[in-house]
């Protein structure tokens, strides 16, 4: 614990943006395996440390997260709700990574990656793919969606269970006026201000879901005491995940 908050302060230090590793500051535990496509993801970064990811499985054996989530030996856990607990889970390594190629680690924009994991998950009640998004589809600002991760609680602890919230989509403008590198047609401008309630360091790549659709994958907040966040869009990246999903 103390090594990752050393490391969050870090960021805050180096980075115009910072990154959320995965976590769920004022939200509540899901009911377990209500989120079945739901995966937790385990890498090392370039200081071999482990860090901790969400994902979502859209097929058999491709795992959706975001770019920042890259590292080495990754590691997929699939069918959990307690990640203490292998009962019913399935842990499959990756066998192949692809960060989007426009993916900017200082502006974070295009954070969206697939991993091919080394063999097909097998589906059953606890585990499940999520449906993905038509390229015509477009989240609104007032639309209240889902997000599910194993990131970071209010006390800054993480949790072994996991945890979800629902927040508002806002109008574009919010996050403009945050950052000079927010983009509406490729990104998410979301929680409301005046709510307390929020993704943090840990949920990275988790699903945003609205209406049992995976429409944004949680990226990165401007401000760590604002409950405002940037997700990628992922109905503008239909025809990259296509086409991604060929080549992997
Ligand atoms: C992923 O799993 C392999 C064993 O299959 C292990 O050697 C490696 O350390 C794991 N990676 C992480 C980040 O824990
Ligand atoms: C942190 O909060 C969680 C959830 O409310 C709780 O289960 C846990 O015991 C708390 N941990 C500490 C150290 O306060």
């Amino acid at each position: 614990m103390k090594r990752m908050f050393l490391l969050l302060v870090f960021l805050l230090a180096v980075l115009p943006v910072q990154a959320e590793g995965g976590k769920i500051i004022w939200g509540t535990e899901s009911k377990p395996h209500s989120r079945p496509y739901m995966a937790f993801i385990n890498f090392y970064d370039s200081n071999l440390n482990i860090m901790r990811c969400g994902g979502f499985l859209v097929k058999e054996d491709i795992v959706m997260t975001a770019a920042h989530c890259h590292g080495s030996n990754i590691n997929v856990t699939l069918g959990a709700h307690n990640i203490r607990e292998q009962k019913n889970t399935q842990f499959i390594p990756v066998l192949k990574a692809k960060p989007h190629q426009g993916y900017n680690p200082v502006t974070l924009v295009n954070d969206i990656m697939l991993l091919k994991l080394k063999h097909k998950a097998q589906l059953n009640s606890v585990v499940k793919t999520i449906a993905l998004p038509n390229s015509k589809d477009w989240v609104r600002p007032g639309q209240v969606c889902t997000v599910a991760g194993w990131g970071t609680l209010e006390n800054c602890t993480l949790p072994n269970t996991l945890q979800e919230v629902e927040l508002e989509v806002q109008k574009g403008q919010t996050c403009y006026g945050m950052s000079k590198s927010y983009d509406d047609s490729i990104q998410l401008c979301v929680g409301n201000p005046n709510e307390k309630k929020a993704t943090a360091w840990g949920d990275s790549g988790g699903p945003f879901v609205c209406g049992g659709v995976a429409q944004g994958i949680v990226s990165y907040h401007l401000c760590p005491w604002k409950p405002t966040r940037i997700f990628t869009r992922i109905s503008s990246f239909i025809p990259w995940i296509q086409k991604t999903m060929k080549l992997l």
